[in-house]
């Protein structure tokens, strides 16, 4: 069983896009400026962000960093997103999801211009993803392709089941695992709430993603020994005896599934440190495309 680290892998990448970076800004170039919203006061949310924010500055991106009250309109977002995309020095923008109740998702994401929807959940975005034309992929599922590239994991021909049909990780990870590129040319079945047989199913799976945001939902006797696991999961489960009274765990019961498989992603350290690099990599084709369009 080999661990697919998704800190030394995002490491390993991060050091070249800010090779990348001083080398745009050596030719005299901008830096990639990448604006985050964030709404209300929800613990992962906030770390998640702060470590965005962070990459930003570890990478020599400019960054704006906006926190804004659970109390705000919808109609106020909507005219800070729209500031953001009138802004020439802004490449990308990333509203962090969920948000309150009375604030639309969809409505605030279709804002977004799409040529700074770095995130990749606009419709535009998802549209291109689908019809295999160059766009934004969103962050969590390009992340996931990155680690596999990384490792060599060649997934043409094999079985992969998707857990969970989220617009943002399940249904976009459908499309890319079998869309005809590396990696892809996957045969893909996507499992959901509704699914009869689950189990059945995912223990026929050469490569499992689990992306349901249930506590240890994959247990040993759904995988098939020699499975690639991937688990996007990240769950606070409560544990009395860490100091924190708490502690992560991800959608697979890691460790009686670890044993089975051929490789496998921890949590944490292991997609989303990833994620940070597709939303970096994306930000970074921002300014690339806005050259481009204006040259
Ligand atoms: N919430 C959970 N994952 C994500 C993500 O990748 N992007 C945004 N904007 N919100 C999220």
């Amino acid at each position: 069983m080999q661990i697919l680290d998704g800190n030394a892998t995002s490491a390993y990448i991060k050091e070249q896009l800010k090779k990348e970076v001083e080398e745009m800004k050596a030719s005299g170039h901008k830096v990639p400026h990448l604006a985050v919203i964030i709404v209300g006061n929800n613990p992962a949310s906030e770390a998640y962000v702060a470590n965005k924010v962070r990459t930003c500055k570890e990478l020599g991106f400019e960054s704006t960093h906006l926190h804004f009250e659970t109390s705000i309109t919808e109609e106020f977002l909507l005219e800070q997103v729209n500031k953001l995309n009138d802004d020439d020095s802004v490449d990308g923008i990333l509203v962090q999801l969920p948000l309150p109740a009375h604030i639309s998702g969809d409505v605030v994401i279709n804002n977004i211009n799409p040529a700074k929807d770095v995130d990749g959940f606009h419709p535009i975005s998802q549209g291109k993803m689908l019809l295999g034309q160059p766009g934004f992929l969103p962050a969590t599922p390009y992340g996931i392709l990155l680690i596999l590239e990384h490792y060599n994991i060649d997934v043409a021909g094999m079985d992969c089941v998707v857990i969970g049909r989220s617009n943002i990780v399940g249904t976009p990870m459908t499309i890319l695992l079998s869309r005809n590129a590396k990696p892809g040319n996957a045969t893909v079945t996507i499992c959901h709430s509704r699914t009869k047989n689950l189990k059945e199913i995912v223990k026929r799976a050469d490569l499992i993603v689990a992306a349901i945001g249930r506590p240890k939902f994959v247990t040993a006797d759904m995988v098939k020994p020699g499975a690639i696991v991937i688990d996007v999961g990240i769950n606070r489960i409560d544990d009395p005896t860490t100091k924190s009274g708490s502690r992560l765990v991800g959608d697979v019961d890691f460790e009686n599934v670890a044993p089975l498989c051929s490789y496998i992603t921890p949590v944490p350290k292991g997609v989303g440190p990833m994620t940070i690099c597709g939303l970096m990599k994306n930000t970074i084709d921002a300014v690339k495309q806005k050259k481009l369009v204006n040259s």
